[in-house]
């Protein structure tokens, strides 16, 4: 295989640990559900994620479902290390790593209900690029589903020029602190760039807080490449691959994600590409999350809410009390009405519940296309979540005490394997404390499977 080293993907430190939500297929099948796709079994899937890094989200979502077989990939044989060592240590064995270049056609046999790719696709070349699609092509079960995260204009495009002056200084001692100490520079001096593009500035201090490795993944790469919708769904039509929606919930809901205004423009418009990219302008879209499958026929009203009515739900730690909700989303706050809020809030404060019995409540009845866009919304805001039937604890138990243990050695711990959710779920210090110290309300020590 021949291979232009300009393609290859930066090597110079470990990337952290991550847990992204949108990978887990419990994630991705119910917003399909809510789309009227249906999607293959979460808790049997056969999962494979490109450029897995060390393989965080795999061992955590490995644990949470112990009857998946999962795949991670990653070219970085460090990364592929430390994921190895960490599902060793917890004693995952439905999870296998392999070392390789996605562009090698040999690397996996098998197809996968569920391919994921995240902080990859718009970090490569393009020979990269069209590697993942074709191996997505080659590899996706027939229903299967692949969830794709990339930069994305034309919100990302700015952002070129922060990679511009991380690459300017790529050959000093420091890089990322240098390129730091530049770009606040430029903004303490009033820089124009910082005055037309007033994200960038927000973005420059979450970088200021951001681990170093993350920054250098992000902006050292020889490739930094904002993606539009047009072209990614143009990559993945050419592998016979149809975009489905978003895996990020809230942007399939116009009325919750786009200005009225343009909401109004877009509504009539019924090509795909020009109504993403339309709404990628409205939202000024700096990364974009879509799902991509083969054709299908779409699934006619009673089918849809057959496929609606196999789901349950139940609130998440956190939850905010029944009533009125504001939601902070990228076109700034949005109100959730308290009519169909507070209803569903205070059921599901009692415990979870099917969709069929949510159905029954008013405002809902008669309307499971609103409960469905509520639920959605919650799912999205961290409020609630479908709940999938425990298997054996026991994998979960076991990892989240390795993690819980590696958090004593100072490492991060994004997420914890949360068996009923078949996902994990972050918490905050005080939560990893208690869960450490076995003083953790019951309702996490049962979510995390810690209850001893
Ligand atoms: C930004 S990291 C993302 C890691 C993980 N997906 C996450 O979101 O936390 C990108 C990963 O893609 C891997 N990668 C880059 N090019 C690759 C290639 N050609 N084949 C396989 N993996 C690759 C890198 O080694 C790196 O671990």
């Amino acid at each position: 295989m021949t291979r232009d080293p300009a393609q290859d993907y930066f090597r110079g430190t470990a990337y952290p640990a991550f847990f992204h939500r949108e990978q887990a297929p419990a994630w991705i099948a119910s917003v399909a559900a809510a789309l009227g796709r249906a999607a293959p079994d979460p808790a049997r899937a056969r999962w494979c994620e490109i450029g897995c890094g060390q393989g965080y989200a795999a061992a955590v979502l490995a644990a949470a479902n112990p009857g998946m077989r999962l795949t991670g990939i990653d070219i970085d044989p460090g990364h592929i290390e430390t994921a190895r060592a960490r599902a060793a240590a917890a004693g995952l064995e439905n999870l296998d790593f392999i070392c390789g270049d996605i562009r090698d056609p040999g690397l996996v046999a098998g197809e996968f209900d569920y391919i994921v790719t995240h902080g990859v696709l718009s970090w490569v070349g393009d020979a990269v690029r069209s590697a993942i699609a074709d191996f997505i092509a080659r590899h996706l079960a027939p229903m299967g589903i692949a969830a794709v995260h990339y930069m994305s204009e034309p919100g990302g495009a700015a952002f070129r020029a922060f990679h511009e002056v991380f690459r300017s200084v790529a050959h000093r001692p420091d890089p990322v602190a240098e390129g730091l100490r530049a770009l606040s520079a430029m903004r303490d001096a009033g820089a124009g760039f910082f005055q037309l593009y007033p994200h960038a500035g927000p973005t420059l201090d979450k970088l200021l807080a951001d681990p170093p490795a993350y920054v250098a993944h992000e902006y050292l790469n020889a490739v930094f490449r904002p993606l539009s919708f047009r072209e990614v769904a143009g990559l993945f039509s050419a592998a016979d691959l149809g975009w489905i929606g978003s895996a990020t919930p809230i942007e399939n809901i116009d009325a919750v994600s786009l200005p009225a205004d343009a909401a109004q423009v877009i509504a009539p418009i019924r090509e795909i590409a020009l109504r993403e990219t339309l709404k990628d302008m409205a939202r000024n879209q700096a990364l974009r999350y879509d799902l991509f499958a083969r054709p299908a026929a779409p699934l006619d009203g009673p089918a849809h809410l057959d496929l609606l009515r196999r789901w349950s739900w139940r609130l998440l730690p956190g939850a905010p009390a029944p009533g009125g909700l504001v939601f902070q989303t990228r076109i700034g706050p949005v109100d959730g009405d308290a009519r169909i809020f507070r209803p569903l809030l205070a059921r599901l404060g009692e415990g979870p519940a099917g969709f069929a019995e949510l159905e029954r409540i008013q405002p809902f009845a008669g309307r499971p296309g609103l409960l469905n866009q509520a639920l959605q919304t919650l799912l999205w805001s961290g409020a609630a979540h479908p709940v999938l039937p425990v298997g054996d604890p026991a994998p979960s138990a076991r990892l989240n005490r390795h993690l819980l243990a590696e958090r004593a050695r100072d490492q991060a711990v994004p997420a914890l394997a949360c068996p009923a959710l078949g996902s994990g779920l972050a918490f905050g210090v005080a939560d990893l404390d208690a869960l450490a110290a076995g003083r953790a309300e019951r309702d996490l020590r049962q979510l995390t499977a810690l209850k001893g």
